[in-house]
């Protein structure tokens, strides 16, 4: 079988955007993510005077330098993401200049004085309606802090860093557990006085330095079909070029824990690591996931979910009390997949208990709840299901990885 190549990278295509906007010189993006998230992101910072130019897998970003950001003319708009309007909110706080962004209904319900709250520690002046978006922002004089982060979050952390770049002193950032670090990696590449020692990450303000990033494949988008790949008898799947950020690969990990059989084989490690996974269909058994376990797969949790109802004995996810904060409350969307699946889980307060190996029965229609996540779940269990399952609302794939139902059939028929 011919290896699958994932879409670029989500969260670092977001990244790499900001950074080069506000780097000295032009920085070319190689092998960028273009999903509406991303493309999100490039339009507000276009807005705010960027310009940015697509070629053949590249985009150009004509950096403007720390202090060279325009003021917007209207509202910026994030769309349905919440990288683009958390960590564009770290960015703005610090300009000359207000702003204000807003987004898709489904992200005017998502939170966000978890990013508010720490940038105000800094001197921000943030306007939020309700304790969402729009968010309204009075560009001000920032100071460095030293933050400790309740919530385990990584665009809270990264929109910090951003803010930080424009403040007068040092910032720090504490948090309870480690998550992904595409920001420090890409601040490190472009010169940025950042370090780190456990969990503390240190950040002196100063100029970036525009240099070629190159994006990895995507391991979120990837993960349904390492998953499926597992589930399915005689299956054996290489996944090329995807990127392997320790904050990002705990599926990997833990479904080696369960017994199934991953290799791992590193080829590039600048600015993020990366390679290619070969996955062997697998006997799975259940296992207990921590809460320190959980940011490293934040995003595949659902999938994990339908991974342990077909894996043998008990598995219990510990510490999921965020998942009911993204695109939809993703225990009750995983849970309502269940009961269209035909699968049982049980559901504490941020915990599920799932007993396995299960049967899907199918036959009926899932909901989405118009979650990209979810509809990928829900398009691997489809393929296990004994009878057809109708996925309503497909198009919710287009957020993060347009092509999916497209390459997903061409692997899985
Ligand atoms: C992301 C961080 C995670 C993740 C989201 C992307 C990022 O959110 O769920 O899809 O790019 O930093 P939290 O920071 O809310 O955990």
């Amino acid at each position: 079988m011919k290896p699958y190549i994932p879409p670029p990278d989500k969260a670092i295509t977001h990244r790499a955007l900001l950074l080069a906007a506000i780097a000295d010189g032009n920085t070319r993006v190689d092998n960028p993510s273009l999903c509406e998230d991303t493309l999100a992101t490039a339009a507000c910072l276009k807005k705010l005077g960027v310009g940015i130019s697509a070629s053949k897998n590249r985009l150009l970003v004509k950096g403007l330098g720390l202090g060279g950001l325009k003021k917007p003319t209207g509202t910026l708009n994030a769309g349905a993401s919440g990288t683009t309007l958390r960590l564009l909110s770290g960015l703005l706080a610090g300009q000359d200049f207000d702003s204000a962004i807003t987004g898709e209904d489904s992200l005017l319900k998502r939170p966000m004085s978890r990013v508010a709250a720490p940038l105000e520690l800094m001197g921000a002046k943030i306007r939020l309606s309700g304790g969402r978006a729009p968010i309204y922002i009075s560009g001000s004089a920032l100071k460095g802090a030293a933050h400790r982060l309740t919530v385990p979050s990584a665009q809270i952390k990264s929109a910090i860093l951003l803010a930080a770049l424009y403040a007068q002193g040092a910032t720090s950032i504490t948090g309870r557990f480690r998550t992904r670090d595409h920001t420090e990696r890409l601040l490190k590449h472009l010169g940025a006085r950042i370090s780190a020692a456990g969990l503390t990450i240190y950040l002196k303000p100063g100029r970036l330095k525009a240099k070629e990033i190159r994006v990895p494949g995507d391991l979120s988008s990837a993960a349904p079909f390492m998953a499926a790949a597992c589930l399915l008898e005689g299956f054996r799947l290489t996944i090329k070029n995807v990127g392997l950020n320790p904050g990002r690969t705990g599926l990997v990990k833990i479904l080696k824990a369960m017994g199934a059989k991953i290799s791992v084989r590193k080829t590039h490690y600048a600015p993020e690591p990366a390679g290619d996974l070969t996955v062997l269909s697998s006997r799975l058994k259940g296992i207990r996931i921590r809460p320190g376990e959980v940011p490293a797969m934040v995003d595949e949790l659902p999938l994990l979910a339908l991974l342990a109802a077909r894996a043998s004995g008990t598995t219990v996810i510990n510490g999921i009390g965020e998942l009911k904060l993204k695109e939809s409350d993703r225990i009750r969307a995983t849970l309502a997949l269940f009961m269209s699946l035909g699968l049982k889980a049980g559901a504490g307060k941020d915990s599920l208990v799932i007993k396995g190996p299960q049967t899907i029965a199918g036959g009926r229609a899932v909901d989405t709840f118009n979650d990209h996540r979810i509809a990928m779940t829900a398009a691997v269990g489809a393929i296990l299901a004994a009878k057809p399952v109708k996925i309503k609302n497909p198009g919710c794939v287009k957020k993060s990885y347009p092509a999916f139902f497209k390459d997903f059939k061409k692997i899985f028929h």
